[in-house]
């Protein structure tokens, strides 16, 4: 059995579908280029049949990548597995990721298939997909929940096809450590032809044990695959967070002794921009990637750390890639320290003219802002995402009055497509009149489901603040992110994100008739 833990990333597929957590093709890409830095083996880079966004997220991704192996979901029929062969086309390294639900409650109510339906399904798609790649996963979707018996039929029927990967979902994040660990063990003991695949696992977050499932999928179950994301990113709670099974494994060597191809300094870069893009904060204290995961705040604790670092430390904060605020740039730094700065931190703008944008926003950034931290680049660069074309609605200016009690007043000024609005309103606070002035001109109609304010760099009454914003329209949620020194443009910038996202849906809707 190989001694090495191979770590398949599904942020942009499973991840992504958490509401308000879409992300375009180029914050894909753009996430996708970091997983490779992070050096991942797997990169689940989205479901190329869902939708023609998909498709060409797939695509680009399987375009860029070099190092890692893209992969694409699909269901287990022709048309999903071919749409996905072809987005993968340009990959260096791919794979077919298929499924079908081998549960009674799913087969039943959902597939409305008889057992043997989906076993001939099952196998029918894996030797279709063989035929069309060398590297074929299939997953029995909530395969916890099935029958073991039943699922030991489809899954050896699936190797005798050709799947090289064998993955056991528990889809709805019921299993505990100990029973799931069993579970695979006995999967594997009791399929014959069982050596042939890899054994991987994929827990969801729902009772909180991801991790310590998919870590006892490892240990008791002999799995040497583990589908996460990163900051655990995943429809309800989430699935199982890269950032621990990786710690966990390389801080307890001695326990799993199993080795990773991660590079760890790379994890919380990828955190932060995974954050940043979709709008799903950290929690401060999440392990590893929190703000306060290498704070020690006690008086003992802090005595202790200067004495002898593992007297309270079990990782090195500066291992996984968290680096203490450094003044990286100011006022008078010219463009092509920035641009060093952008590539020192692994961003990869796609254009000069992306580069240009982002170096006019530092400068006004840095006219109000004396000393710009990595946090604060990374948080301008995420801003910048949203490429001009895409950007319907632009701040172009705000003022506000507020003064201990009187209501406060907002003027707003923002652009849509090629107009210029001048709104104002009244709000119980500077930011709801912001908010309010934006709406009552625009009429959206949308429905505020999240407002949260963070300090991107801590310590600071200086931190620019890094607002999130979820907006619920016609059953669909988005999330807008907007960074600025004065909170209140930084909530009218989330809002505006927001609503070109809503945006830019909507168009291409209309333009697909
Ligand atoms: O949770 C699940 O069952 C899945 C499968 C599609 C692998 O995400
Ligand atoms: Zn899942």
């Amino acid at each position: 059995m190989s001694d090495k833990l191979i770590i398949f990333d599904t942020t942009l597929r499973d991840g992504e579908q958490s509401p308000g957590a879409s992300m375009t093709r180029e914050e894909k890409l753009r996430i996708a280029r970091q997983l490779e830095r992070l050096r991942v083996d797997v990169i689940e880079a989205g479901f190329a049949a869902s939708s023609n966004g998909d498709f060409e997220a797939v695509k680009a991704i399987a375009d860029a990548i070099k190092e890692s192996t893209v992969c694409s979901l699909a269901r287990a029929n022709d048309r999903d597995i071919s749409r996905a062969a072809e987005a993968l086309k340009g990959a260096r390294r791919a794979r077919i990721h298929t499924f079908i639900a081998t549960s009674e409650l799913h087969m039943e109510k959902k597939l409305r298939m008889t057992r043997e339906q989906v076993l001939e399904q099952a196998r029918l798609a894996v030797r279709f997909a063989r035929n069309l790649c060398a590297d074929i996963e299939f997953s029995p979707e909530d395969g916890y929940r099935s029958d073991p018996d039943f699922l030991c039929r489809v899954l050896e029927a699936v190797i005798d096809e050709g799947a090289t990967t064998l993955n056991i979902p528990d889809t709805v994040g019921y299993a505990i450590p100990e029973l799931y660990g069993n579970f695979i063990r006995s999967l594997r003991e009791r399929i014959p032809n069982a050596d042939k695949a890899i054994w991987s696992v994929h827990c969801h977050n729902d009772l909180g044990m991801a991790v310590a499932n998919s870590l006892a999928g490892v240990k008791i179950g002999g799995a040497r695959q583990v589908e996460c994301t990163i900051n655990g990113l995943g429809e309800r709670a989430g699935n199982c967070s890269l950032e621990e099974v990786v710690m966990a494994v390389k801080t307890r060597r001695d326990y799993f002794g199993l080795d990773l191809g991660i590079d760890t300094t790379q994890i919380v870069p990828a955190s932060r921009m995974v954050a940043q893009t979709t709008g799903f904060v950290v929690q401060p204290n999440k392990a590893v990637v929190g703000a306060n995961a290498f704070a020690h705040a006690s008086g003992i604790h802090q005595d202790g750390v200067l004495k002898a670092r593992d007297t309270y430390e079990i990782m090195r904060a500066e291992d996984v890639g968290w680096s203490a605020n450094k003044i990286v740039l100011g006022k008078l730094s010219g463009r092509n320290a920035f641009k060093q700065r952008l590539q020192d931190l692994g961003i990869e703008l796609e254009s000069e003219a992306e580069v240009n944008a982002a170096f006019v926003r530092f400068k006004d950034l840095a006219d109000r802002k004396s000393e710009i931290f990595d946090e604060d680049i990374l948080a301008l660069v995420a801003d910048e995402s949203v490429t001009q074309e895409q950007e319907h609605y632009r701040l172009l200016a705000l003022s506000q009055q507020s003064e201990m009690g009187e209501r406060p007043h907002a003027r707003v000024t923002f652009a849509a497509g090629t107009q210029e609005f001048r709104t104002e309103a009244d709000g119980n606070g500077p930011v709801d009149a912001s908010l309010k002035a934006i709406e009552s001109q625009l009429q959206t109609g949308a429905e505020l489901l999240l407002y949260s304010v963070n300090a991107i760099t801590s310590g600071s009454t200086e931190s620019q603040g890094e607002v999130t914003v979820r907006l619920q329209l016609g059953g669909r949620v988005v999330n807008g992110v907007g960074a600025d020194p004065d909170i209140v443009v930084a909530s009218a910038k989330a809002y505006l994100a927001a609503l070109n996202k809503l945006h830019s849906k909507a168009e291409r809707v209309a333009a697909q008739g």
